[in-house]
């Protein structure tokens, strides 16, 4: 069989795994919203939804969009819910009623344990709109956008630290998309008000929404150089898929991940060097996900219209947690990292009426948020590679690793499509004990999913057969299988 050793010592650590990059991402688009989180008709949220997103453990949620938001008032999702308005959505043609907005997020979030993230809308808003929508949130009593939140019935303010200047506004499909150098202005006056208004939010400015747009990279800088230390964080975005129907090279998708942060975090370094200060922006990951079969975005004019319904298998889920472990590889600099969406739209968790199901996608995320607490660990990979085609030779395993309190947590994947792997997990600077928890979620069939009629098809299940012997613990993975386990330090 073949087999990796995984090289991991506890002094070599990264950086402390901020928590924020198990968050997650809620737009008004189909039916993530209404007839998703919450009843399409009274907007109420619906608990047994809520309780299937719990054991993520979310932390940062983006809300309201999206595309939505650059064409989104926040003045209509607020106050009496008779008397707000219903409009035109036209980032996804659809019917927008109001009837969920900026109060029953926050209800939703406080339930949750949830760090709010607002996006501001920087396409068809003005500057001032953001800035009166911060004073809505975390205004104190007394002056005209706190006051109507306190006759909307909530006295203490929101108190909302995060916010995004806007959103994918390098993109052409963007309503009130710019160039570069207009967007930085615009950003600019909408950041300066803000931090005047309230010092301590962080801002996120927009960066680029794909590696894969002309002006990647030279937008970034752009941006990041007018808007100076108001950027606390670039926002990234990336949507992969298996377009070509070719699985190896899809799995070795993670590696560009990687490539992206790190071209995304040369370049803060870059500006940073450039304006000679010591604040450097780091990488807010705000968009990640599988989507390429369900790209269509027509609402046709309806409201909650099924779309972007993607459905998971095996293969997704292994990339899923290639995501992750590139975060987690990344701790130095990404910081906020949010999975689109939560429910429905590209989503972990599907709904039909009140019946719900997980998708294969939920459980690397599961895995990894309950063992999130800790140091990154860099891991030396000592193991058979494959040829990946067109990216190249690639590592057969996908690995990180978190030290945390008395612990180290692995993650492991086995992008084999036939054969078990036997994995090795050599840690210098304390020795493995025991096994405190070991989890393992497996195909083999690349294309198997979960549905509504076979819900659990693909779930974590124990993963048997562990040993350590002389410090050094081994197991087996099955063929194309995704493995976290958590180890009692000597
Ligand atoms: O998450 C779906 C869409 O993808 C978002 O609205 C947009 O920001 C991105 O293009």
């Amino acid at each position: 069989m073949p087999q990796t050793t995984l090289h991991l010592h506890t002094a070599h650590t990264i950086d402390t795994v901020d928590p924020r990059i198990f968050g997650g991402f809620l737009e008004h688009l189909g039916r993530a919203v209404y007839d998703g989180l919450v009843d399409p008709d009274s907007a109420a949220p619906r608990g047994w939804v809520m309780d299937a997103l719990r054991p993520l453990k979310m932390t940062a949620m983006r809300y309201p969009g999206g595309n939505f938001v650059s064409g989104y008032h926040w003045e209509d999702g607020v106050g009496p819910k008779d008397q707000r308005p219903t409009m035109r959505d036209l980032a996804w043609q659809s019917i927008e009623p109001n009837r969920f907005g900026t109060d029953e997020f926050m209800d939703v979030c406080r339930d949750m344990d949830w760090t709010p993230m607002m996006s501001v809308n920087l396409g068809t808003g003005t500057p001032e709109e953001a800035r009166n929508w911060l004073e809505y949130c975390n205004g104190p009593a007394g002056t005209k956008y706190a006051d109507m939140r306190v006759a909307n019935g909530h006295a203490d303010p929101h108190d909302i630290k995060l916010w995004c200047l806007g959103n994918e506004m390098d993109g052409p499909w963007q309503l009130g998309h710019v160039p570069a150098d207009q967007y930085a202005i615009r950003a600019q006056q909408a950041a300066k008000m803000m931090r005047d208004f309230d010092p301590t939010i962080e801002m996120v400015a927009c960066g680029s929404c794909t590696t894969g747009i002309a002006s990647y990279l030279e937008w970034d800088r752009t941006v990041l150089e007018y808007l100076g230390d108001y950027a606390d964080h670039i926002s990234i975005h990336r949507y992969v898929g298996n377009d070509d129907g070719d699985t190896p090279r899809y799995l070795a998708v993670t590696d560009s991940i990687d490539a992206q942060i790190e071209a995304t975090d040369a370049l803060c370094k870059f500006v940073q060097a450039r304006k000679k200060t010591k604040k450097r922006a780091t990488i807010c990951f705000d968009e990640w996900n599988i989507w390429y079969r369900e790209r269509g975005g027509d609402g046709r004019q309806q409201f909650a219209p099924h779309l972007l319904e993607e459905i998971y298998n095996v293969e997704d889920m292994l990339v899923a947690a290639g995501f992750l472990m590139s975060f987690v590889r990344n701790a130095d600099s990404v910081k906020i990292a949010n999975i689109a969406q939560i429910v429905n739209v590209i989503a972990p968790v599907m709904t039909r009426g009140d019946e719900l199901f997980r998708q294969t996608i939920y459980w690397p995320f599961e895995m990894m948020t309950t063992r999130r607490d800790g140091k990154a660990l860099r891991v030396a990979t000592d193991g058979p590679s494959y040829d990946a085609g067109k990216a190249g030779q690639v590592p057969v395993t996908d690995s990180a690793a978190i030290l945390g309190d008395g612990t180290v947590s692995v993650f492991v994947a086995n992008r084999d499509l036939s054969k078990p792997h036997e994995v090795a997990v050599d840690l210098a600077g304390a020795s493995l004990a025991s096994v405190e928890s070991a989890e393992v979620v497996a195909g083999p069939d690349p294309q198997a999913a979960n549905s509504f009629e076979n819900p659990d098809q693909i779930i974590k299940r124990p993963l048997d057969g562990v040993a350590i012997k002389d410090g050094v613990a081994t197991f087996e993975l099955p063929p194309l299988s995704f493995a976290a386990l958590t180890f009692k330090l000597a």
